[in-house]
């Protein structure tokens, strides 16, 4: 069954990362690597890095009040939370609940939503449809890492990649008649390649023991090359799925704003849509790969600098661990 569309649109889109920073020039002091590398390899120039004791939820709550903000919402009015991490500061409660106690949004449902580095993109599909579904009318969409706690310093083919941030966006209902917001939506997943990005241990299957920290396997692993080409493809079709499911002809897109991971998937990603590098949003320079919170950053810069103006045809899409994948085409 499909629905007629848009139900939904983004009111206010904020984002907030820590202060502290990772240069190429720091890594290279750790590790043997070194910055023309990771330059030409990544385009990633340096990311942020939390204290080991600043929560998630300490930068989490400056994205969500200056989405607030700009959306004009108050806490009281937010009907509920969908929080998309990896890593939620604590396994429970949810991150999301600790964020509705945090901003007093006290009649909000809460959940959090694990989908990796596509979080972002399947928490506005499922606000868009719990909305569709009368469960409310504004829902704060939140995608939030704390990547650096996954993350396994002294390997390069990952230290050089991750960071911490936090974005969020307010998704509300639009007014009978608008032709503003989210015009289709498409999600995918491949759990038959888990274990190309993973963490081995610490779950339940596994508990936490001294044995699993000294040996790292409570930390990411990363087939780099394979997460690379599968990402390419996932990220092309994924554009070609929501063009399609939206009825809108290729080379509609205005602005491409794509996960952060590598410029070259991006280049690539755009280059199949063809789609110029000026209609791309990259900030993956200044952040690296934040996972869920990558898109949302990259959404807050982009209205920062102006570069999204009503009626433009705005295209979002991710690939990330599971593999899950997914995009979301939006009139703004
Ligand atoms: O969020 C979604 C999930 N993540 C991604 O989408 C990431 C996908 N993968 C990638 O971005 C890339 O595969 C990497 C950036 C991780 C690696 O780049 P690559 O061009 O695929 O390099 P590679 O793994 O094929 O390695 C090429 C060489 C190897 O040396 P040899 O075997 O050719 O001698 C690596 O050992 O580069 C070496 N290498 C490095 N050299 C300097 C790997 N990492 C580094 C490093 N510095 N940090």
């Amino acid at each position: 069954m499909s629905l007629a569309r848009p139900i939904a649109y983004l009111a206010g889109v904020g984002a907030s990362a820590p202060e502290g920073r990772l240069t190429n020039a720091d890594l290279e002091r750790t590790l043997d690597t070194n910055d023309e590398w990771i330059v030409e390899r990544t385009g990633i120039r340096e990311r942020r890095i939390a204290r080991r004791d600043e929560p998630l939820l300490e930068y989490t709550l400056r994205a969500a009040r200056q989405a607030m903000e700009r959306a004009g919402v108050t806490a009281e009015q937010i009907d509920g939370i969908i929080f998309a991490t990896v890593t939620p500061d604590r396994r429970l409660p949810s991150a999301a609940c600790d964020l509705q106690s945090a901003l007093g949004a006290k009649k909000a449902w809460a959940f959090d939503l694990v989908a990796a580095c596509p979080g972002w993109v399947y928490a506005i599909s499922a606000a868009e449809g719990m909305m569709a579904a009368g469960l409310g009318d504004t829902i704060l969409v939140v995608g939030a890492e704390k990547l650096s706690t996954i993350t396994d310093f002294s390997d390069r083919s990952t230290a050089i990649l991750f960071g911490d941030g936090a974005g969020a966006g307010i998704l509300r209902r639009g007014a009978e008649g608008s032709d503003r917001g989210v015009l289709a939506t498409y999600l995918g997943a491949d759990g038959d390649l888990a274990e190309l990005l993973y963490i081995p241990a610490g779950g339940s299957a596994e508990p936490l023991t001294p044995e699993i920290v000294q040996e790292k396997r409570h930390l990411m692993r990363m087939a780099g090359r394979e997460v690379f080409k599968a990402a390419v493809l996932a990220m092309s079709r994924s554009t070609d799925e929501a063009l399609r499911r939206a009825g809108l002809p290729p080379g509609s897109i205005d602005l491409l704003i794509p996960h952060q991971a590598n410029l070259r998937i991006i280049e690539a990603t755009a280059k199949h849509a063809g789609i110029p590098m000026e209609k791309v949003m990259v900030n993956l320079d200044q952040y690296g790969n934040t996972s869920s919170a990558s898109i949302p950053l990259a959404v807050a810069q982009a209205e920062a600098e102006g570069r999204l103006k009503p009626g433009m045809i705005v295209m979002l899409v991710a690939f990330g661990a599971g593999f899950t994948w997914g995009s979301v085409v939006i009139r703004w």
